[in-house]
Parts: C-alpha cells; sequence; structure tokens
C-alpha cells in the first residue's frame, strides 16, 4: 500500500524564474509555498507574474536554508546545477526518510549525488519546455506555456510523481508523469550540449548557429559523443536523431539567449560541469574519450571560474 503525499505545503529551493512561476502556480491551487534562500534579503518576497496583459502577484514567505520550519517535504529545487549541492548539504541533515525531494533543473548529476548522500529520500526529477524570463529579481515574464515531465526511478517514487502531476494539472498547465524520465532527461541534455555551449563560444542567439557551418559541425560531433555515452548508459540514441532534434530547438527558439550565453554575459558560473562536463564524467566511467566535449568544457570553464563540481 503507498502512502498518499501530503503535498499541501511546497517547499521552493531557488526560486529564480522556474522555482518562481511554479511558486505563483501553486499558490494559485491553494497550496502553501515557502521559499528557501541561502541567504534571505528580508522575510518576504513579491513574486509578479506577467503572462500575455495578465499579470499576478503574491508575498511568499522566505527561510533561510538553516531555519526553515520542518517539515520541508515536499522540496521543489530549481536552484542552477552548480549552487545546489552546497544549499542542499546545508538541508540534508533536516530532510527525514522518506521525504519528497523534486529537482527541476537543467543538466545531470546532481540526482546521482543525492541518491548517494541520502537514499532513504523520494527523489524525483522535471524537465520543463515553459519558457520565462525575469526583467528583474522578482517579476517573471512569461514567453511561452511548454510542458512539465515528471518521473522517479522507484515505484513509489512513480507514484508520487503521479500523485504531483495530477496536483500540478489543477494550474491548468500540462504536466504528465512519465515512466521513462530518465531517458527524457539524456535526451534534454543532449540538445542542451549541443546549443548551449556553441551560443556562448560564438556569442550568438541560439537560431544563428543554424547558418555557421563550423557550429553545426561542431553540434555534430558533439552529438555523436553524446549518442555514444547513452547508449552505454541504457539509451540508446543516434548521433542523427541527437542533431537533427538539437537543429529543431535551435530553430524554435532562434531568437533565445541560451541560459549558457545568459550566464557568461552577466558573468556567472555557468552550468558547464553539469551539461558536457557530464558527458566527460560518464564517457571517462565507461573508458571512452569524448574529445569534442572535453574540448569545449575547458573552454568553457576557462571563461568564468566555475564552482566546485560534484562529478
Ligand atoms: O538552456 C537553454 O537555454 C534552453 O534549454 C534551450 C533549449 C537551449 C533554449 O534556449
Amino acid at each position: 500500500m503507498i502512502a498518499d503525499p501530503n503535498l499541501s505545503h511546497w517547499h521552493i529551493l531557488g526560486a529564480g524564474a522556474i522555482g518562481g512561476l511554479w511558486a505563483l502556480r501553486l499558490h494559485s491551487i491553494g497550496c502553501r509555498v515557502t521559499l528557501i534562500e541561502r541567504a534571505p534579503l528580508s522575510p518576504e518576497r513579491r513574486l509578479q507574474l506577467t503572462d500575455n496583459s495578465h499579470s499576478s502577484c503574491h508575498d511568499f514567505p522566505v527561510v533561510a536554508a538553516n531555519a526553515a520550519a520542518l517539515p520541508l517535504s515536499p522540496l521543489l529545487v530549481t536552484t542552477k546545477a552548480g549552487d545546489t549541492i552546497d544549499v542542499i548539504a546545508a538541508l540534508l541533515p533536516r530532510l527525514n526518510a522518506g521525504d519528497i525531494v523534486l529537482l527541476l533543473q537543467n543538466g545531470m548529476g546532481i540526482d546521482d549525488w543525492l541518491r548517494q548522500q541520502r537514499p532513504d529520500l523520494q527523489i524525483l526529477t522535471a524537465i520543463t519546455t515553459d519558457g520565462v524570463f525575469r526583467p528583474t529579481r522578482d517579476h517573471l515574464v512569461m514567453a511561452g506555456h511548454g510542458e512539465t515531465l515528471t518521473g522517479g526511478n522507484t515505484a513509489v517514487e512513480q507514484e508520487t510523481a503521479m500523485q504531483i502531476a495530477l496536483q500540478w494539472q489543477k494550474t491548468g498547465e500540462v504536466v504528465q508523469a512519465v515512466t521513462d524520465i530518465q531517458r527524457r532527461r539524456w535526451q534534454k541534455l543532449a540538445i542542451n550540449c549541443a546549443i548551449n555551449p556553441l551560443t556562448a563560444r560564438y556569442r550568438c542567439r541560439n537560431g544563428a548557429l543554424l547558418d555557421m557551418p563550423e557550429a553545426l559541425s561542431a553540434m555534430r560531433s558533439i552529438c555523436a559523443e553524446v549518442a555514444e555515452v547513452m547508449s552505454l548508459e541504457g539509451y540508446p540514441a543516434s548521433t542523427a536523431s541527437l542533431y537533427d532534434a538539437a537543429c529543431a530547438v535551435a530553430r524554435q527558439t532562434a531568437t533565445n539567449t541560451s541560459s549558457m550565453l545568459a550566464d557568461i554575459q552577466a558573468q556567472r558560473p555557468t552550468e558547464i560541469d553539469f551539461m558536457n562536463g557530464h558527458i566527460v564524467t560518464m564517457a571517462r566511467k565507461h573508458g571512452i574519450a569524448t574529445p569534442s566535449n572535453a574540448r569545449i568544457t575547458a573552454e568553457i570553464r576557462a571563461l568564468h571560474p566555475q564552482p566546485a563540481s560534484s562529478n
């Protein structure tokens, strides 16, 4: 018999664009939401969302990571991958066995680290194609409604993912629990590996990559290596399918500044260690070389000092 998870009070770690969006969406369906920050600037944060001509806002309580009242579950983690380990490490002693942690972030590697630290937690992952940007820290502007997929690795986690999807669907958004979330995360990772660092290398919008033969050739070699690693990890993929998918996303998001280019422009650490750097780490585990991914990882790392990597 699977226990019905209590999903009435969400804690959100890292309320940036996606975390802030889900704070407002969950509040709109009657959930309590508490924001957790490393060093809160104030005890409340007013988040505002503009979606076409409609605007909504709410004041959320904000607590420091080491002072949040228990229980912290369910905990939605939307921090950038590189910022996650430090701040989750501070929360780990305060999470109980069975607590729900849902990771909704770009890149891969954090869930493996968390499972090693705390195999007793329910660790779910999610990916989204929602587009939202922040003209200011607390103002979110919806660029496009996408789809959010979630899932877990065990039967209990999968059941929880279904409960969460059912709850989140009440916001009117497209949310689904899927049984192959890891495969889908790998596919998303492949697209990020092929687009993000190249937009940073060439300082261009996503669509401009399609007009540069050298960028397309680099995309293809990155995809070939990712396909090899994916296949060794048990998620068979071909170079052509990953390359075509990356080109299609670059076309659909032609005018976007990728998250990695935005990080470079703002002189923030990038997520390279959790994208192409993750490919290099996984390849090494399988005893193969991934020179294109290694080269671009080193190049992007050199543009900005990275936080200590988990990989
Ligand atoms: O990280 C990003 O910027 C996005 O995932 C994507 C798909 C590359 C579009 O900009």
